[in-house]
């Protein structure tokens, strides 16, 4: 990365990842740019991945962009592999060939999805074995940005979990109301927090370093598992979580992996970043009181 351009670029200001992003980019002193669908203030671009043009976006070179858009409910894509297909691979291609265009070295993130989560700690030399369409599009669209050569770097990431969005949010509301919550006790993630990929994002931008890293939890465990460990801290929470198998529910669950995890062989030797533990992961979930 040249230092001498401070200018940073979220591709998605209004995502989980790339909201935190940006505020912790801000908070670290870097001028922070963002594109949005919903024009807010003069530091974001009106930026459309349906309609794929981006010609006129970007002009200057930043210091590193982030690309965090996408369709990423796995169900709209499994329904509509090829309206999803356009924007997850042929429109973020395209987008990343702009950004290159102007000198512009970019991190997408992709997902433990490029595997199907049968063998244990798949790593960044690990080859590709998806068995779902937004696998296949994150693994069609990593080939082709991978292809560009220096200046792409790949962050593949286990699920991330925060305090106030998702399946968290969800449970800690039922834990609130004091509401029976389903958890699936056969239906696995490797969780790892918002700060943890934020931070580990940062690094790996201000590192300059190119190629494929990985950002996992450590430990597999279950929703019912995690919604008993978030229900330990609140008395009386614990009897809301109604342990139950997702095949016998009505879900439409489209990855289920035995093996959530990812190795992070490169990822700790170059960087020295390491997995995340679940207890670091529940102690920042935790760290607000509710
Ligand atoms: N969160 C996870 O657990 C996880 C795990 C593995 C990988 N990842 C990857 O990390 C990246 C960010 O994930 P996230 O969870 O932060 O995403 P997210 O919260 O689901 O947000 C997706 C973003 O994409 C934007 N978007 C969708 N269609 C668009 C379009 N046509 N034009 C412009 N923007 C569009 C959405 O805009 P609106 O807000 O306007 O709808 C939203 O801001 C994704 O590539 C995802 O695959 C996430």
């Amino acid at each position: 990365m040249n230092h001498e351009k401070k200018q940073f670029l979220v591709i998605g200001g209004d995502s989980l990842i790339g909201n935190r992003l940006a505020n912790m980019l801000s908070t670290l002193g870097y001028k922070v740019f963002t594109t949005t669908r919903r024009c807010k203030h003069d530091a974001e671009f009106f930026y459309d991945l349906e309609n794929g043009n981006c010609n006129n976006l970007f002009n200057e070179p930043f210091a590193c962009a982030f690309l965090c858009v996408g369709i990423t409910d796995m169900a709209a894509c499994h329904a509509d592999p090829e309206h999803s297909y356009l924007l997850n691979v042929t429109n973020t291609v395209n987008l990343a060939d702009r950004l290159r265009s102007v000198s512009t070295p970019f991190v997408f993130l992709s997902s433990n999805t490029v595997f199907d989560g049968a063998a244990e700690y798949p790593d960044e030399y690990s080859g590709y074995c998806f068995n779902t369409e937004y696998g296949r599009q994150k693994a069609a669209a990593e080939q082709a940005l991978l292809a560009f050569g220096q200046g792409t770097s790949i962050v593949r990431l286990s699920k991330v979990l925060a305090r106030d969005s998702g399946i968290v949010a969800k449970f800690l509301q039922c834990f609130k109301a004091r509401q029976t919550c389903d958890a699936f006790n056969d239906l696995f993630i490797a969780p790892v927090s918002l700060n943890y990929v934020c931070q580990s994002l940062i690094k790996i931008a201000q590192s300059g370093i190119g190629g494929i890293f990985h950002l996992s939890g450590q430990n597999e465990i279950s929703y019912a598992d995690l919604a008993f460990c978030l229900a330990d801290s609140i008395p009386g929470a614990r009897a809301c979580v109604r342990s139950i198998s997702s095949t016998a529910s009505n879900s439409l669950i489209i990855f289920k992996p035995s093996h959530p995890a990812l190795g992070m062989t490169r990822t700790i030797n170059t960087l020295g970043i390491l997995p995340e533990s679940v207890g670091c992961v529940l102690t920042q979930l935790n760290s607000i009181s509710i």
